[in-house]
């Protein structure tokens, strides 16, 4: 897989992009990530991105013009032109689901927006998909790449050390996960429960799976039909 991301803030990823699976995707060939600064496609003399709301109003807009160059020079950078997912906050509300699905795409172009929002014409022209990450207002869409990215990047064969790691995650099955447990058998008087050590793999299914629907219940009855 191929991503491009346009940002106005490259230096936030590479941390993120250099360490853990991110890191391990890369180095394998899964995935190719390419940052992109929108401020390099302004044409203005002062590299200007952004500008005053026409009507008033608090905050500044990002303008047509850099935004527009950038994305249909990135796209035409490769074939194909890819997915084009802008991140902004009245975007559909990203989930497991969605990740599974972006996880099949060859190449997904992100837009990292700033300020107080785009100009619409900017949608109004590109027909991008709109993506959230949740009901809350980040400073810019760089928190949310990064969240999309990683969700996407683990499911990616080849990623994970193991290829169940990803099928047994919260969500996959429509509910939270069960409860994990390691050594040591007791740490500070508690017990890892006895079934786990039981070697009978029915009976541990069979308590993983009630475990997981007690806990949908209690932590996200939303979940549960
Ligand atoms: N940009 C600002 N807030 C955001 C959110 N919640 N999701 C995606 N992009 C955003």
């Amino acid at each position: 897989m191929r991503l491009d991301i346009l940002t106005l803030f490259p230096g936030v990823f590479p941390g993120f992009l250099g360490e853990s699976i991110p890191r391990i995707a890369r180095e394998k060939g899964i995935v190719e990530i390419r940052l992109h600064d929108i401020r390099d496609w302004s044409a203005d003399r002062h590299a200007k991105v952004d500008d005053r709301p026409f009507g008033g109003g608090p905050g500044m807009v990002m303008v047509c013009q850099p935004l527009m160059d950038a994305v249909e020079t990135v796209q035409k950078m490769a074939e194909p032109p890819g997915r084009l997912i802008f991140l902004t906050p009245e975007g559909r509300r990203f989930d497991q689901t969605l990740a599974a699905e972006l996880a099949q795409e060859d190449r997904i172009v992100l837009v990292c927006g700033r300020y107080e929002g785009f100009d619409e014409r900017i949608f109004e022209l590109l027909r991008p998909e709109r993506l959230s990450i949740g009901d809350f207002v980040l400073s810019g869409g760089e928190a949310a790449a990064m969240a999309i990215m990683d969700a996407v990047i683990r499911l990616l064969p080849g990623t994970l050390g193991s290829p169940g790691s990803a099928a047994a995650d919260s969500f996959v099955s429509g509910i939270l996960d069960h409860p994990h447990y390691t050594h040591p058998v007791e740490f500070r008087g508690l017990a890892v429960p006895a079934v786990l050590l039981s070697g009978n793999h029915a009976r541990i299914d069979a308590w993983r799976r009630e475990q997981a629907l007690e806990r949908t219940g209690r932590f996200r009855p939303d979940l549960l039909p």
